[in-house]
């Protein structure tokens, strides 16, 4: 319903639209319900083709489209470029017909964005003096200009959006950080269970294989013993296997650090499974937005994050049906600061398989937790601890059916880069 559409006397009471508005958005803590919600609102009340909401993500250091609504997902707005820049000394909206003088201020990248979704309007969302993301609107189906008091009404409801999404997003956070909190101290609980019962069984473990194949050594002839034999052998290694899975979890080798460059450890990854990847006919594709990918990390231990990640990547397109699309994409751009001398480097793997469960993605770092027959659930647990002891985070998320993406947040210099009151042992837990 378009308030201004109505019968010419009777004027919409603005007041009940805005705490209408208003309710309905505090009650949503949920983010991109939040946004679906209000950009949803805003298109019942004016006639318009698109409303694309910007948000600023603190770790990538960018505005980055929440809801394409018939843009690219991947549209970025960059703060230190001049739209974010003009928004923030303007503090107003800007109407692009009608200010064509503004429109060339602007970066050709960010002209070619506001060409690519038809804006017509840009509004900040700006809370406590600061700019938190910004709202393009596209023109109205209709062609006809947007009036005065249409873009009054416009700046009413976008500022009390602002304030939902600021709500939503400290929401968020909250979460995210109470859950990464309630993580790694699970952690490191099962780390030290687990490690105890790695060292027990180790010794055991060695007595009964030397046995078996002592027992073995007179069966020649008996070639079902044999068999029998080699069978209990192989289920040992096997053991065996989990158990020094179990130890590099929870008893880490040191790390080396040195300067590396992830791009390179990401390539060299990649080489180890090349066979795999051409058997499951996966298309690799890479979207470098940096051209300064090094670190400072264990290219080694790194290495393994990325093979641990990548596989799992693979096996889960090898389920997919001939049909379906079986696409990696690997990204890697530079993210916020981690403190006054290094940034984070965030690498990204984005599969095209199953996807996780909302159940099941709490748990996929957890050591043993697997849904795979021959899983030892051990992977991701191991990614998570070398990537902690690099001061960097993992993190996960998926769609059912849809895919799966892993960031890995790694600071690019490492700790003794600091100055030395604030430098730490690096191989401290
Ligand atoms: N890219 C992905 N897509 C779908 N599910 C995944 C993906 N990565 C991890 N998982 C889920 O997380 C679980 C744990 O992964 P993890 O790598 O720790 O163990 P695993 O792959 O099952 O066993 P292992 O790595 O020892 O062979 C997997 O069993 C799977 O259910
Ligand atoms: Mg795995």
């Amino acid at each position: 319903m378009n308030p201004f559409r109505k019968k010419k006397d009777v004027r919409p009471d603005l007041g009940v639209l805005l705490s209408e508005f208003n309710r309905s958005l505090m009650l949503i803590v949920d983010k991109p319900l939040l946004i679906a919600n209000f950009t949803s609102r805003i298109k019942q009340l004016f006639p318009v083709e698109s409303v694309c909401v910007f948000l600023l993500d603190e770790s990538a250091g960018k505005y980055k489209l929440q809801n394409p609504d018939g843009g690219r997902p991947d549209i970025v707005l960059t703060p230190k470029d001049r739209l974010v820049n003009w928004l923030s000394v303007n503090d107003k909206y800007l109407a692009v017909s009608q200010r064509p003088d503004i429109l060339t201020y602007f970066s050709e990248e960010e002209q070619a964005i506001l060409g690519e979704l038809k804006t017509e309007l840009i509004y900040p969302l700006k809370v406590m003096n600061r700019i938190n993301g910004t709202v393009l609107v596209s023109r109205k189906t209709d062609g006809v200009p947007f009036t005065g008091q249409e873009l009054a009404l416009f700046s009413l409801l976008l500022d009390q959006a602002a304030f939902a999404i600021e709500h939503a997003s400290l929401y968020e956070i909250q979460t995210e950080r109470v859950k990464r909190m309630y993580r790694a101290d699970r952690l490191a609980t099962l780390g030290e269970l687990a490690a105890g019962a790695a060292h027990e069984i180790r010794n055991p473990l060695t007595a009964i294989r030397s046995t078996i194949q002592y027992l073995g050594r007179d069966l020649a002839g008996d070639s079902v013993r044999q068999e029998m034999v080699a069978e209990l052998i192989a289920e040992t290694e096997r053991i065996n296997r989990i158990v020094q899975g179990l130890l590099s979890f929870a008893r880490p080798s040191e790390l080396h650090i040195a300067e590396t460059d992830a791009e390179q450890l990401i390539g060299q990854a990649l080489l180890l499974l090349n066979a795999t990847l051409g058997k499951n006919r996966i298309d690799v594709q890479f979207e470098y937005f940096t051209r300064d990918t090094r670190i400072q990390g264990d290219g080694e231990q790194l290495k393994q994050v990325f093979v641990n990640i990548l596989l799992n990547a693979i096996e889960a397109m090898a389920k997919n049906e001939p049909q379906q699309e079986r696409t990696l994409i690997i990204s890697i751009e530079t993210g916020a600061p981690v403190n006054l001398y290094s940034r984070y480097l965030l690498i990204s793997f984005e599969d095209t398989g199953e996807g996780i469960g909302r159940e099941e993605i709490e748990n996929v770092f957890d050591p043993f937790f697997t849904t795979k027959e021959e899983g030892t659930g051990l992977g991701l647990a191991i990614c998570y601890g070398i990537v902690s002891r690099h001061e960097g985070e993992i993190e996960v998320k998926s769609v059912p059916g849809k895919g799966t993406s892993f960031t890995v947040k790694l600071p690019q210099q490492y700790t003794q880069n600091k100055p030395p009151h604030e430098s730490k042992n690096i191989n401290s837990r």
